[in-house]
């Protein structure tokens, strides 16, 4: 008996820390906000979460109030959902919510990147970039990417002025990836090419190959990311990673022209602090799929609606010829490309309103910190929660702000003007409780680690749209008929995706 003692007791400490890691033993404290396990241990509801977020954060609203704590996948995450408590989550401090824990999971399973001690610091330092004069730059690349790509064809394909046929969805987000992949990561040179032709050539077959292996990695992401992938989706993966941390490896990146000053400065930083070059490239990847992944969506998102809405259509076509004619340009049959700068980008209130709408509608990251120490949550409206250190706390401001009716009246539907006040300036005065919302969209995210590429994505945008009605009619080959459901999966992650593609034409206009 002696014996068997100490191994009954072992056993027994074993599957009390077992219940314990599964939370069976988390009862809500006084002062805790509601506490929501669900009925499977460990998990919670992390299926529900992950099938329907939606739905699944809208029951618990009904059932808890506008703040509660839910048991989702080991983690117990506090969702405030008043939109008036958004400043104090996504501006308090690191030490009490971090975001930082998080990412340093997710870009480890998703692009095999592992962090650097200070890679906060690192990601500020390189921001100027995406702003100011670097901004300037970077635009100006952009617009001539896109230019290319858009008219590559013409004057090699017959008939130019017969419709052509593409998914709306294909053709949006393989023109903006390409161009901004080409932008930030560099063209190939003439000098290893032998000549300006040979090389622009490559970078249109690299780019489009390129873009058909990212469709296959971004598709399996939503699952990478919440560690769902079956092993042939794992396989598959694994294989894409090695792909692009071979194509966007340091050595090669440096031998390319017009590498972006970001993507430059970026990697010297690494170099700087020592970190090996296989580690580079990863980084490079997470680059790739921040900048990308999200605009090239959301390019198809804004083109969608425009067309589905002749009215909005109407008005960002007039808006964009009016600031075509008040630069003395023209589009004709051999005439120069146009030089759409950023200052002709900042005159444009009508498509910015659509561009900001189409992100309202489609745009739905959960913002989610570790909480740091045991604390004292308060609320604007007086009310005051404990939370716990290693818990979680979120947002998911497309429910709490996007789609609120008091907010955005007629949430569900596309109003291109929703966002200008009726002097034809950029409105934001949105109202919730006769109080006004300060975070009355969130597609950026918010507080220090909000996205810093967010004036060059929207600037992508605009480009792509003001470009695509300068030189093209386009339709939507089943206008009455389309209404585009959305794919769940992305949910929480940034911008949805349809669930399927939509035919659409296009023909040159000169
Ligand atoms: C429509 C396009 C885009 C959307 C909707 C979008 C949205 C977001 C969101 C929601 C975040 C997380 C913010 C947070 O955690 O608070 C983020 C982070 C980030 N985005 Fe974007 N983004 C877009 C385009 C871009 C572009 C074009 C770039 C670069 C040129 C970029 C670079 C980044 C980077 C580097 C981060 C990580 C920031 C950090 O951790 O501090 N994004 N983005």
């Amino acid at each position: 008996m002696s014996l068997w003692l100490p191994v009954l007791l072992a056993l027994f400490i074993s599957v009390l820390g077992g219940l314990h890691l599964l939370g069976a033993f988390r009862r809500r404290r006084p002062k805790e906000p509601p506490l929501d396990k669900g009925h499977i241990p460990w998990l919670g509801h992390a299926l529900d979460f992950r099938n329907n977020t939606v739905e699944f954060l809208q029951k618990m609203q009904r059932k808890h109030g506008d703040i509660f704590t839910v048991q989702i996948g080991g983690y117990c995450i506090t969702f405030v959902m008043d939109p008036f408590s958004f400043g104090s989550i996504v501006n308090e401090t690191r030490s009490k919510f971090d975001v930082s824990h998080l990412k340093k999971q997710l870009v480890a399973r998703a692009f095999g990147y592992h962090c650097l001690e200070n890679e906060r610091k690192s990601l500020e330092a390189t921001n100027k970039h995406l702003m100011g004069d670097g901004l300037v730059i970077m635009t100006e690349a952009m617009m001539k990417n896109l230019q290319k790509l858009m008219l590559y064809s013409i004057g090699t394909v017959k008939n130019q002025k017969e419709w052509q046929y593409d998914g709306l969805f294909h053709y949006s987000s393989n023109t903006t990836f390409r161009a901004g992949y080409l932008t930030l990561f560099g063209n190939e040179t003439v000098k290893s090419m032998g000549s300006k032709e040979k090389a622009e050539e490559f970078d249109w077959v690299h780019s489009e190959e390129l873009f058909n292996e990212f469709r296959k990695y971004d598709s399996l992401f939503p699952n990478l990311v919440y560690a769902m992938l079956p092993l042939k989706g794992k396989l598959e993966a694994e294989r894409l990673k090695r792909l692009f941390w071979n194509v966007l490896s340091f050595k090669k990146t440096m031998q390319k022209d017009n590498v972006s000053r970001w993507i430059i400065d970026h990697l010297q930083l690494r170099q700087e602090q020592g970190m090996a070059e296989y580690m580079q490239a990863r980084f490079m990847f997470v680059l790739l799929w921040a900048s990308q992944s999200n605009t090239a969506s959301a390019s198809f998102w804004l083109l969608f609606f425009l067309m589905k809405h002749p009215e909005a259509l109407k008005a960002v076509k007039e808006e964009v010829e009016k600031v075509l004619k008040e630069t003395n340009q023209e589009v004709k049959p051999g005439g120069p490309l146009i030089n759409l700068t950023r200052d002709m980008l900042m005159k444009t209130p009508i498509l910015d309103s659509a561009a900001e709408e189409t992100l309202r509608l489609t745009s739905a990251p959960a913002l989610i910190r570790t909480i740091m120490q045991d604390m004292d949550f308060k609320m604007p409206d007086g009310r005051e929660y404990a939370l716990r250190k290693g818990d979680r706390i979120g947002i998911f401001p497309y429910i709490s702000v996007h789609m609120d009716p008091e907010i955005h009246p007629e949430p569900h539907q596309f109003k291109y003007d929703r966002f200008l006040s009726p002097d034809g300036i950029k409105s934001a005065n949105f109202y919730k409780n006769g109080k006004k919302v300060k975070y009355f969209t969130m597609p950026w995210g918010g507080g220090k680690s909000m996205c810093p590429g967010r004036f060059f994505a929207t600037n992508e945008l605009k480009q792509f749209v003001f470009l695509m009605l300068v030189y093209f009619d386009i339709e939507l080959v089943n206008a009455d008929k389309e209404i585009l459901p959305i794919n769940q999966n992305r949910l929480g992650l940034g911008i949805v995706h349809p669930t399927h593609d939509i035919q659409f034409r296009y023909k040159l206009r000169f």
